[in-house]
């Protein structure tokens, strides 16, 4: 299944005919972690010669075809802004099929990025990230698509509207295979859940709760389709374990017969690490955010923790104010991130040098400008590129790219 449109090119044809972006160390040369100012298109071309098949996870935050410009306060570098008269810091003003074709452009680069292992997480809204799913499931294969998950960013509005109130976007997560890396994600249960869902307390006033010794479907093979104490499983089913393993769970207590004869197995609440993490999630954007549209931490930190391993790469190709790639420092995986705003690499250099108290040490970084990109740029006047904390006794990475 494939979305048909205006100016749609071939998959190959989109990676032939783009050139790369020469990109020059603007400082903190030899680190691995790479954060680029440049139009992400051909910077993705450019990273092909060095990271095809090497990156981990990539998560992007395109705009959504808003159709709009984003501000930043004037005077407030470090503020989102609506005023008119405020610097843009960046734009979204394709739409329709030219929109789907940006976006397609930059998915078939990237998966020629992406590890067989690797994953991707597409940000996206409600309206248009239906046409989104159909251009993923082609690029990525609808075979490798895990969740659509469902985002809530803020509280309930009461904006007059012929319509309800919207409070959630669209996450699209897909494997490069099935071999993708998945670190299984839980959380904690809260005060009220641990006693709504372990109502029964033993002797010695530990908290548990009951299953079944079944699980659905029939065995006609094997040691847990047979009678166990004479109890063939219930019809339909299988006992979840051989006989022999259930004896053992007897002897240890840990089931527990009903007055009818009926066994179940005993879960604690101390022995559980929690609850699987589902596909709803609730992380509200910052309420004071450094750039607009930038994303909560906690929830890229739980794609980054769920879906690399430590030293794995992260790519953010649309990376705005650095939110994935501190994410990423902080869980110790390494990154590249590419913004053609030099507002957002600006508020990305700040937070990714500022914020040493929250990720335990300073993040090192070599920044790269793409040549001759300023005129495609969304130009602003605020003077960038800080001294980055590079370490000078780092031994050059092998992975650098040219100078
Ligand atoms: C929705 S924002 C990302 C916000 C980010 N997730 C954060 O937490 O700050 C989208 C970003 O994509 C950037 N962008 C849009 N088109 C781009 C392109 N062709 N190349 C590089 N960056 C682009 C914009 O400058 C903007 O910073």
């Amino acid at each position: 299944m494939r979305l048909h449109y205006e100016g749609r090119r071939d998959g190959q044809q989109i990676i032939d005919d783009i050139s790369a972006a020469s990109l020059r160390v603007a400082g903190g040369a030899g680190a691995p972690n790479k954060l680029i100012l440049g139009e992400n298109r051909a910077v993705l071309k450019a990273l092909l010669d060095r990271y095809a098949g090497k990156v981990g996870l990539v998560y992007i935050d395109p705009p959504f075809a808003t159709n709009a410009h984003f501000r930043v306060g004037g005077d407030r570098a470090n503020s989102v802004s609506s005023s008119r008269r405020d610097p843009i810091a960046y734009s979204d003003r394709l739409i329709g099929p030219a929109y789907l074709e940006f976006l397609r452009e930059r998915l078939v680069l990237l998966r020629e990025l992406l590890a067989d292992n690797g994953s991707i997480y597409l940000h996206i809204d409600y309206k248009i990230g239906h046409y989104v799913k159909v251009l993923m499931d082609e690029v990525f294969g609808a075979e490798n698509f895990r969740n659509d998950i469902t985002r809530i960013k803020c509280n309930p509005k009461n904006f007059a509207r012929k319509g309800y109130g919207n409070i959630k976007d669209m996450i699209l997560f897909y494997g490069k295979s099935d071999a993708a890396t998945w670190r299984e994600a839980r959380r904690p249960l809260s005060a009220e859940q641990a006693v709504r869902l372990f109502k029964k307390t033993d002797a010695e006033g530990r908290r548990y709760t009951t299953v079944p010794l079944h699980a659905p479907g029939e065995t006609t093979r094997g040691e847990t389709s047979k009678p166990w104490r004479g109890m063939p499983p219930p019809k339909g089913r299988h006992w979840r374990s051989a006989p022999d393993v259930l004896d053992q769970l007897d002897r240890q207590g840990l089931i527990e017969w009903s007055a009818t004869g009926v066994p179940r197995k005993k879960i604690y609440l101390d022995e559980g690490n929690g609850q699987k993490v589902q596909d709803i999630w609730e992380f509200k954007d910052p309420q004071h955010p450094n750039y607009p549209t930038e994303k909560n931490l906690d929830m890229l930190k739980l794609i980054v923790g769920a879906s690399s391993n430590e030293g794995d790469l992260v790519l953010d190709c649309f990376c705005g104010s650095a939110t994935t790639l501190i994410a990423a420092e902080e869980l110790g995986r390494n990154w590249i991130g590419i913004d053609e705003s030099e507002h957002a690499i600006a508020v990305a250099q700040r937070r990714l040098g500022s914020s040493a108290g929250e990720r335990g040490a300073i993040a090192e970084y070599e920044t790269l400008v793409q040549r001759g990109g300023n005129d495609e740029l969304h130009a602003t006047t605020q003077p960038i590129f800080h001294p980055v904390n590079a370490n000078p006794h780092r031994k050059p990475e092998q992975l650098r790219l040219a100078a």
